[in-house]
């Protein structure tokens, strides 16, 4: 029983991770599953695809190591946020599929909001801006679209859930209807200082409280896993949102610690603390995860455009023909010979926050060639993070804390090592790569092995954490502040056009 077994439900795949009591990778499964668009801008998942690739993987990971259930102490649950899923209680049935966080269906609700002046109201309750992004929108267009889906809900007969919950009641037979407070802190429904959902704000988007989860601490009994899904029963004892739950795996436990997770977009949080801060950058605030105590909150930013750039190369540009081509495609170059690549494919994120602007490219030359233009996709991904970090150190230091010291690193792209290089350059601070990158699935693991007693406490995990790399910066602080004007210049350029 020394093992333990993360589900991590991701945007384009589910994945199964055993890890050793260390926090080793024993074994891994995964699964992709379809993605569905049924309208531009839309963006849907089939909620039982979700919950078979997952319990598929599961059942692969454990065989491929070796490993029974009963060799596991317990299960941790990690999640893509916000995606929003309802379901009648009776049946198990989805009601509608999953509508999924990049999903823009809701803005118009959102507009609605904003016209009724609850800004305020939403930032200091939630944390959040009023966003499409966020589950309680997309809830309330399944209640209002759906036909009877509103008088069912009503009728206390349907469940809400964000992706956690939705597996959780497969996993439990139907038997628990829970979420944790990261993922709650992501639907706009949510106020992150009393840990419970907000009547206001309920009653604001016509959402009946009836639907909602429990709501507890990433580290908590969440359930038992019915015998029949894995072989034997299991404890849930972690559940956290992805970006949260990458947080918490990368040892990230208190005021200052930052992580990017460099994935298909990048998403980038920085512990506060016990200190709920409102940002004055562009950010949002959020529920850390954590074990049960006083509350703890991150700040977050995301760049929606990440590794995605580097896909848009190989698919888009066809400049090269699989993405682990692109390091050696950018280093025959010494530079991106005064291009700058602005991929704001679907608008740009924080600290920006353009939805409408479109992507360009400045500075070419007669003597600029593919290279340059995938040197200069590499340093996009760079630049938008390290302006990321920038207002989280702003945020830092007008509430009297200090700047980030180091930034550690995971997601896909972070082995790309020229990309860390120029991170580290640009930021000014190390970039520190773990020796385990599967942070995600790592944090679940660690708050499920929390729960069920394997470790002593944070202090334990810290120390477990260890560096694979550390890219120290090399470039003038002269010369990186040159780069970033480029970069903010560029971006104003877009922004304009
Ligand atoms: O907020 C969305 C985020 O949780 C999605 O993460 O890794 O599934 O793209 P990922």
């Amino acid at each position: 029983m020394s093992y333990l077994l993360a589900l991590d439900q991701g945007t384009s795949s589910s994945r199964s991770i055993v890890f050793d009591r260390d926090g080793h990778v024993v074994a891994m499964a995964q699964r992709e599953f379809r993605q569905i668009y049924p309208q531009p801008g839309w963006v849907e998942h089939d909620p039982r695809d979700l919950w078979q690739t997952q319990l598929e993987t599961a059942r692969e990971a454990l065989a491929k190591a070796g490993l029974s259930a009963r060799d596991i102490r317990a299960v941790g649950i990690t999640n893509q946020r916000e995606t929003t899923v309802v379901w009648n209680r009776r049946t198990g049935e989805p009601v509608y599929n999953a509508i999924v966080w990049q999903d823009r269906r809701a803005e118009a609700t959102c507009a609605a909001l904003r016209d009724a002046g609850l800004t305020p109201v939403v930032q200091e309750k939630t944390g959040l801006r009023i966003d499409a992004y966020f589950s309680g929108t997309k809830l309330k267009w399944i209640l209002d679209q759906v036909p009877g889906a509103r008088a069912q809900a009503e009728a206390g007969e349907l469940a809400f859930g964000t992706v956690d919950s939705w597996l959780i009641w497969q996993l439990t037979k139907g038997r628990t209807h829970v979420t944790d407070h990261s993922n709650a802190a992501r639907t706009m429904l949510f106020n992150i200082h009393t840990q419970d959902w907000d009547t206001d704000l309920l009653r604001a988007l016509d959402i009946p409280a009836a639907m909602m989860p429990r709501s507890l601490p990433s580290s908590a009994p969440f359930g038992e896993v019915d015998p029949a899904w894995l072989g034997a029963p299991l404890v849930i004892g972690g559940v956290a949102g992805d970006q949260q739950s990458a947080l918490f795996g990368q040892a990230c436990f208190s005021a200052g610690m930052a992580k990017n997770t460099y994935g298909t977009g990048c998403f980038m949080l920085m512990h506060t603390g016990e200190r709920f801060q409102i940002s004055q950058n562009g950010l949002i605030t959020t529920a850390a995860a954590q074990p049960p105590g006083t509350p703890q909150y991150a700040l977050e930013g995301s760049v929606f455009i990440g590794g995605a750039v580097v896909q848009w190369l190989r698919d888009g540009l066809r400049a090269i023909e699989s993405s682990s081509e692109v390091q050696a495609l950018a280093e025959s170059v010494p530079d991106a010979g005064g291009v700058v690549l602005v991929p704001a494919f679907t608008g740009l994120g924080a600290p920006y926050w353009q939805p409408d602007c479109r992507g360009s490219i400045v500075g070419l030359t007669r003597g600029t060639t593919m290279a340059h233009i995938a040197r200069a996709a590499l340093e996009s991904i760079a630049f938008q993070s390290a302006s990321l970090l920038q207002a989280m150190s702003r945020d830092a230091v007008a509430s009297g804390g200090v700047p980030v010291a180091e930034l550690r690193v995971d997601g896909g792209a972070c082995v790309n090592d020229l990309l860390m290089q120029f991170q580290a350059d640009l930021l000014g601070i190390p970039v520190v790569r773990p020796a385990v990158i599967e942070t995600t699935a790592l944090g679940a693991a660690y708050l499920a092995g929390l729960h069920a007693g394997m470790y002593s406490g944070l202090e334990e995990l810290s120390a477990q954490w260890k560096a694979e790399r550390v890219f120290h910066p090399t470039l003038s602080r002269e010369r990186a502040t040159e780069r970033m004007a480029q970069w903010e210049h560029a971006v104003r350029q877009t922004v304009a056009a």
